[in-house]
């Protein structure tokens, strides 16, 4: 038979170590998922959630998709299962951050409901996704990357909403309407919603 105590005594000092870094940076910590077609606005509103946590004295860090394919993952694509194993990678490097009691804000399109359950399998409850939602006509015009244009002259394969899936999610934490939202209204909207999940309770 297996022996479960080594996984068990892991298991509660893992806990236990959680515990005390929470205590010591006085927050709780979670994964601030954020999800969206490409230019609805994620990446910025990553950002300036970071700087208003910071000025509320939560330390946090931001995993955002552009910088991350320029770095870690610059040897994926944009298959779907490039798109997992992007998000597989992620999600393990958001794990460690989130159980040293720093939350972790990630910004990635992670376009179907599959692709994003490789995320919560592994974070869990520390998995809190928000629906970054402009319409794709709106992020389309935008078009702040040029990406779109390119998509539509077919220089780019697989773009998400021109000839790659993009499901929303069902039942998110959050949904911000980003298009109907400037920046700062959208950040405060998800400070509102996530501090009762990160601030300590005495
Ligand atoms: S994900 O689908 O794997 O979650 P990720 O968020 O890392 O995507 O990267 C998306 C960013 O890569 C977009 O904001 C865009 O700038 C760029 N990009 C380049 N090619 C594509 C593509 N085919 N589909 C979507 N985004 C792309």
């Amino acid at each position: 038979m297996k022996d479960t105590s080594v996984n068990n005594f892991e298991n509660l000092n893992s806990n236990f170590l959680r515990k005390s870094k929470a205590r010591l940076v006085n927050q709780k910590s979670k994964v601030i998922w954020l999800t969206g077609l490409s230019g609805s606005g994620k990446t910025t509103i990553a950002y300036e959630l970071e700087k208003l946590l910071l000025s509320k004295n939560f330390i946090c860090c931001v995993i955002d998709g552009d910088d991350v394919r320029g770095k870690l993952n610059n040897d994926l694509g944009f298959s779907e299962n490039d798109r997992k194993e992007n998000i597989r990678r992620v999600a393990e490097v958001a794990k460690m951050l989130v159980e040293s009691s720093i939350i972790t804000i990630c910004s990635f399109v992670s376009p179907t409901k599959s692709i994003r359950a490789v995320a919560e399998n592994i974070l869990e409850d520390d998995f809190i996704e928000i629906y970054i939602n402009s319409p794709l006509d709106v992020c389309e015009k935008r078009d702040v990357k040029g990406l779109y244009k390119k998509a539509r002259k077919g220089e780019i394969l697989n773009f998400t909403g021109i000839d790659s899936p993009f499901e929303a999610p069902l039942n998110p934490f959050l949904e911000v309407k980003s298009d109907l939202m400037n920046i700062e209204d959208s950040v405060n909207l998800i400070f509102q919603k996530i501090i009762q999940l990160i601030e300590m309770k005495f």
